[in-house]
């Protein structure tokens, strides 16, 4: 069964509104559902770890003579260098502004696709087709292109919405164990912004069935549907859709500078710390309590995500990493907090002391925790 959501992007234009599809094999019959007699040619950009998956599931039919431009996989390749790679491709495959681009990967070809679609001759036409359970659940909804530059994540960018995303839920039957986790935090954050009884139905599947198929498509349409809704209200965030920035304040922070060393943080793991650090904030705003910020940490342990750091890193890293984040108003930081669990507020202002003292917690034993000595 496939399900249909639809994305009205009023802000774009009237006839911007695309579908999101999900189900389980949707790759090999994509050639059906996209208008494909509209365009010249039609290019898939992919890495090196989906390409031996899941290319050829795509690569046949009408899409048979698609050309495939294949880049390394990594968060570390989310950068100028991959994005020539691919306006060259585009350029010397003869594209022109009736092509199309299939962007087949997770988060990062996702949004270096998006980005090199929206910028080659002005703007191609490109599909999303998430492969990781982060992706689906949120990168590829929402329009939001972009590569990281001078170790600033997503530093260059732009909001362009796809033709279609197609989200085929049997490619998470081969992602790494670790790459599935990572996409937890991005659905837990979703409870926590806006929806107590996803929260809820999220502790109670915690264990037995966070691998199920029927269980995994269940949560992807609600994600999915819950992110379509925050798009349609405010696709450029001027204000609401910057609810679904909760834990990457400090989450964007801790991925850059891991990114330095040589055991970086996957990005859902650097969120899933960034949300306890922002529901410690939170705390101590007076909005909720160390129940509240408990209950988090459980339900992230629960779902195998961290939420102590490895190894302590320096206030004035993460400070400086911080400023660099895209919610800034002149020089300050602005928070999206929990006001209450299930209920997000953004563009708070807060104490330097106390996001100091917040990010400390990262370094405290977990609850229930001997401290180490
Ligand atoms: N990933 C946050 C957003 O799409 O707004």
């Amino acid at each position: 069964m496939t399900v249909t959501i639809e994305i009205a992007v009023p802000a774009s234009h009237e006839s911007a509104n695309y579908p999101i599809w999900i189900g389980a094999d949707l790759l090999p019959s994509l050639e059906q559902r996209l208008p494909l007699e509209r365009y010249s040619n039609v290019t898939i950009l992919t890495d090196t770890n989906v390409a031996p998956r899941w290319l050829a599931s795509l690569q046949h039919g009408k899409l048979a003579s698609a050309k495939a431009c294949v880049i390394p996989a990594g968060e570390e390749h989310k950068n100028l260098n991959a994005l020539q790679t691919v306006w060259e491709h585009l350029h010397n495959t003869g594209c022109d502004r009736r092509s199309l681009l299939l962007n087949l990967g997770g988060g990062v070809i996702g949004d270096l696709g998006g980005f090199a679609a929206s910028t080659y001759m002005r703007g191609i036409d490109f599909v999303q087709l998430p492969t990781t359970l982060l992706s689906q659940v949120d990168a590829s909804v929402g329009g939001k292109v972009g590569c990281n530059f001078n170790e600033v994540k997503n530093l260059l960018g732009a909001f362009n919405q796809p033709q279609a995303v197609c989200i085929d839920t049997n490619t998470l039957k081969t992602l790494p164990p670790r790459e599935l986790r990572s996409g937890w935090a991005e659905v837990i954050k979703h409870g926590l912004i806006r929806d107590t009884s996803y929260l809820r139905l999220l502790a109670e599947n915690s264990k037995e069935e966070s691998q199920s198929s029927a269980w995994l498509a269940r949560v992807i349409e609600r994600s999915c549907r819950l992110k379509a809704e925050v798009v349609t209200l405010d696709e450029r965030e001027g204000g609401l859709r910057k609810i679904l920035n909760f834990g990457h304040t400090v989450g964007h922070a801790i991925e850059s500078l891991s990114h330095q060393g040589d055991a970086p943080y996957l990005h859902g793991e650097a969120v899933a710390l960034g949300m306890v650090a922002e529901a410690e904030i939170s705390r101590l705003q007076g909005y909720i309590s160390e129940d509240d910020v408990v209950e988090l940490e459980q339900l992230l342990t629960d779902y195998q995500l961290p939420v102590r750091l490895k190894a302590s890193l320096p206030w004035e890293s993460l400070q400086s990493k911080m400023l660099t984040d895209k919610k800034n108003v002149g020089g300050s930081l602005r928070w999206t907090l929990l006001q209450k669990v299930g209920q997000a507020v953004f563009d708070v202002e807060v104490e330097e002391s106390l996001v100091k003292s917040a990010v400390t917690r990262l370094s405290q034993a977990s609850h229930g925790e001997e401290i180490p000595r």
